[in-house]
């Protein structure tokens, strides 16, 4: 029977045995796939592992702080952490369309992540967090004619790309490929990583700015990321973040008419998202209580500048999708 103890100790060992003295790069997101990937390739190979966390300028408030804080000071793995936050926030000026978003976003990820494999490889490796899910569906990545082995043509689908260029091709690490989700939790939770990590809601990699209809700006990120934080905070003070499959909040491009003190204000509107799941392709729009949404309305239109009004979605997927774009 699989237990996460053996898992843990022959992926240990295999990983050992196919990297040798070579070297792995390995990108990181926070989320608990990429995490536990670097928590197991850290314990098989220590420094031959480099991570990279590239900081595209879309996560929510403090989170890239907590988690080159959490790897460098609690997990003791570094992380070489890359602000390309201009850079993002330049190649997705004036663009509105959501595929055009994601696919903007994917290729500037895959410029800085090959800067990056330049300035701090060579590297022979690239690790992957490919679940056995992912295996099943894009059949992904290469396979070397010399070696025999799976070759990146495709960084995981959480930066939606569509290629690596022809002299990036690395072979693969994927010690999670047999895995399903509850697995990978349940290693997470062997090795030891915080909770914060292994429950983790679901992020899409092109993060915050898929949740700003339309054009992303500076403005309108601080906006969301204000709103966002205050959902967070409800939601965890409440105990509700692991009784919800995602809780998050969109930002709508348009304006609307209120007043505040003896003040009319012409403000946008913020969504309050929460639905509950059990693997994301479908999901249901979820029953908070109303004195709930009231609180979360009134901080967030008393406490963010620019916002004036709250709504709540209770669309359920299908025929919504969890995400606005
Ligand atoms: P939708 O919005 O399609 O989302 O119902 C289903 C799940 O996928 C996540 N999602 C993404 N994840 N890149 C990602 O890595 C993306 O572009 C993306 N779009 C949606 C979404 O958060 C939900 O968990």
């Amino acid at each position: 029977t699989w237990t996460t103890a053996t898992f843990v100790e022959e992926a240990v060992s295999e990983m050992r045995a196919k990297v040798g003295d070579k070297r792995v790069l390995l990108a990181l997101s926070g989320g608990v796939d990429s995490s536990t990937l670097a928590f197991l390739l850290h314990r098989a190979i220590g420094t031959q592992l480099t991570c990279v966390f590239i900081d595209q300028g879309f996560m929510r408030k403090l989170e890239p702080e907590r988690l080159v804080k959490l790897f460098h000071e609690q997990f003791h793995i570094p992380v070489e952490y890359v602000n390309a936050r201009e850079r993002f926030l330049t190649a997705i000026e004036g663009v509105t369309d959501p595929e055009e978003k994601r696919r903007v976003i994917g290729h500037e990820f895959i410029r800085v992540f090959e800067n990056e494999s330049k300035r701090l490889g060579p590297f022979d490796y690239l690790a992957q967090g490919t679940l056995y899910p992912d295996v099943i569906e894009s059949a992904g990545g290469a396979i070397d004619p010399q070696t025999g082995e799976r070759v990146a043509v495709k960084i995981k689908s959480h930066h939606n790309v569509g290629g690596l260029p022809k002299d990036l091709q690395f072979k693969l690490i994927e010690p999670l490929r047999r895995l399903f989700k509850d697995e990978v939790r349940r290693v997470a939770r062997a090795l030891k990583l915080p909770d914060e990590i292994v429950q983790r809601q679901p992020f899409p990699g092109p993060g915050l700015a898929i949740r700003i209809i339309g054009e992303v700006t500076p403005e309108r990120l601080d906006i969301l990321r204000e709103a966002d934080l205050i959902v967070r905070q409800e939601i965890n003070r409440h105990g509700l973040y692991h009784q919800l499959w995602q809780s998050f909040a969109v930002l709508l491009p348009v304006r609307s008419v209120g007043v505040m003190g003896d003040k009319r204000t012409y403000a946008y509107p913020i969504v309050l998202r929460f639905v509950t799941s059990e693997d994301g392709m479908t999901a249901d729009w979820a029953r908070v209580p109303y004195e709930f949404l009231e609180l979360v309305a009134n901080r967030i239109v008393n406490e963010v500048p620019g916002v004036n009004r709250v709504v709540y979605d209770v669309t359920s997927k299908p025929p919504g999708t969890i995400e606005w774009e």
